[in-house]
């Protein structure tokens, strides 16, 4: 068998998957997200190691008898876990969805034009990214700054201290800003630009290579074979993408993922960007490229809404009196941006709403609304992603498409064939895959998708007046409402 594990934001989880694509064991450990200030977010890198070394060794337990030949890495993009001199941690890791560097995101621009940043990296300077997390520490840190060796991301961390050994890998690199994807290697002009070493930075090798082996000491803690090759594997989004045969190989298909956040993602085997960054470029597992919509609240925005309106209401009966309203919401618009945005408003500071409120709205509506919002963003993220890529499928994941209401509503908004796949196990999954491949039991990653179950249940979105009718009203708002900032 080979794990594969995924150091998520509220936890990890570590699974076992035998050579034929099956699950055999699973396990997941949580750890807590600190917010020493508003929209700062930290996490402990000793948590995360604790806790991947409690999973890995329940997985053990779980699959005695059974050989790891294998694991593979996944996780949590864009993080910051800073080193000094002697691989010590110097302070929290800061996270992907910190939004304290806005500053540092102005002085990046200031020094690379954002039209060069964006064709050299496929993104502008982007608030949750690593680099300007590092020019932030820079300026407002400095002492810590001057201790600073390496910094390594969130994932690439676990795996130096799983083997000692400090790599990246080009599909979670990319989210650090400093990356060039034509060559998959760091800009060495953006660095001197900004005066940061490059050797701050690990060595980057491709997703699928070996990045070390597990040590000795934590071979005995966990129950895995001491010497374990420990594949680099992919950022979360890139190995969840992996796990369901995305690539480049058919660039047609891509796929959506309403958890917390909304995710559209398209591969694509060259890099080009959006050249006004309304959307994300980043380098995908499998040697080749992809683009990424993000729409910061989409499950998290109905979240938001149980837990002020109605917390003793299931999400089952929400989306009941969601079913009672009707296409276009009885005219109620809702801007989903209450976490900021990323996709296509590349805007940390915009906000949300409802508008055209009247008394004769209900409940309904109003649940309906936010519904078909969340589509709605999505929906302008997607046109931009189709200016560049073919996609036309897109495989459908996350809790919020469990839903026939939002699967369907989702399905008509974004005119996107829909397909639920049948098995979907996230970026755990992909990150065993790309083990498998790592360690050649599978000759390349083309023939490990062909070991996985076809999707099931295409679901063809019905034109639908009353959504586009709603979706022309929707565009203009973002604009509109900057005025009440
Ligand atoms: C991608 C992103 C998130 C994190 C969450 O750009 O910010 O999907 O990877 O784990």
């Amino acid at each position: 068998v080979v794990i594969g594990l995924d150091l998520g934001t509220g936890g990890v989880r570590a699974i076992a998957v035998n050579l034929q694509g099956q699950v055999v064991a699973q396990t997941t450990q949580s750890y807590p997200l600190l917010t020493p200030h508003p929209g700062w977010t930290e996490q402990q890198p000793a948590d995360w190691v604790e806790a991947s070394l409690t999973a890995l060794s329940e997985v053990a337990g779980q699959i005695e008898g059974q050989r790891a030949i294998a694991l593979g890495l996944s996780g949590q993009m864009h993080g910051m876990v800073p080193l000094d001199g002697a691989g010590k941690v110097i302070r929290p890791a800061i996270l992907w969805n910190d939004q304290r560097t806005g500053a540092a995101v102005a002085e990046i621009e200031a020094a690379v034009s954002r039209s060069d940043l964006i064709q050299r990296t496929g993104n502008p300077a982007i608030t949750g990214f690593q680099l300007p997390k590092l020019v932030w520490l820079r300026k407002e840190e400095p002492q810590a700054y001057e201790q600073v060796r390496q910094i390594l991301l969130p994932k690439d961390y676990l795996g130096y201290m799983l083997t000692g050994e400090a790599v990246t890998e080009p599909s979670d690199a990319s989210g650090i800003g400093c990356l060039n994807l034509a060559s998959r290697q760091w800009d060495q002009d953006i660095l001197t630009a900004l005066d940061i070493s490059p050797d701050l930075f690990p060595t980057v090798v491709e997703s699928t290579a070996i990045a070390g082996r597990l040590k000795q000491e934590l071979a005995e803690r966990t129950g895995l074979p001491a010497g374990l090759p420990v594949v680099a594997g992919g950022g979360d989004n890139a190995a969840a993408a992996i796990g369901l045969g995305i690539s480049d190989r058919n660039l047609k298909r891509g796929s959506l993922s309403i958890g917390t956040s909304g995710v559209i993602f398209a591969p694509c085997d060259v890099p080009t960007p959006d050249p006004q960054g309304r959307v994300h470029l980043f380098c995908h597992a499998d040697g080749g490229y992809h683009l990424l919509g993000v729409t910061l609240a989409a499950g998290g925005a109905l979240r938001w809404y149980r837990d002020t309106f109605a917390p003793d209401i299931a999400f089952a009966d929400l989306m009941a009196l969601a079913e009672k309203s009707e296409p276009g919401a009885r005219g109620v618009l809702f801007l989903p941006h209450l976490a900021g945005e990323r996709s296509p408003y590349l805007d940390p500071d915009t906000r949300g709403a409802w508008v055209n409120l009247s008394l004769a709205h209900t409940q309904g509506d109003l649940i309906r609304a936010v519904l078909e919002g969340v589509a709605f963003s999505l929906r302008a993220a997607l046109e931009v992603i189709q200016e560049i890529s073919p996609v036309n499928q897109l495989l459908a994941t996350g809790g919020g498409v469990r839903s026939p209401l939002w699967f369907h509503l989702l399905a008509d908004v974004l005119h996107t064939e829909l397909v639920a796949p049948k098995a979907e196990e996230g970026a755990a999954y992909g990150a065993a895959i790309l083990a498998m491949v790592g360690v050649g039991a599978y000759p390349s990653l083309a023939e490990a998708f062909d070991m996985l179950p076809e999707a099931i249940e295409a679901v063809q979105p019905q034109k639908h007046a009353a959504y586009e009718a709603a979706f022309e009203r929707y565009t203009p708002l973002y604009e509109s409402l900057k005025v009440v900032r």
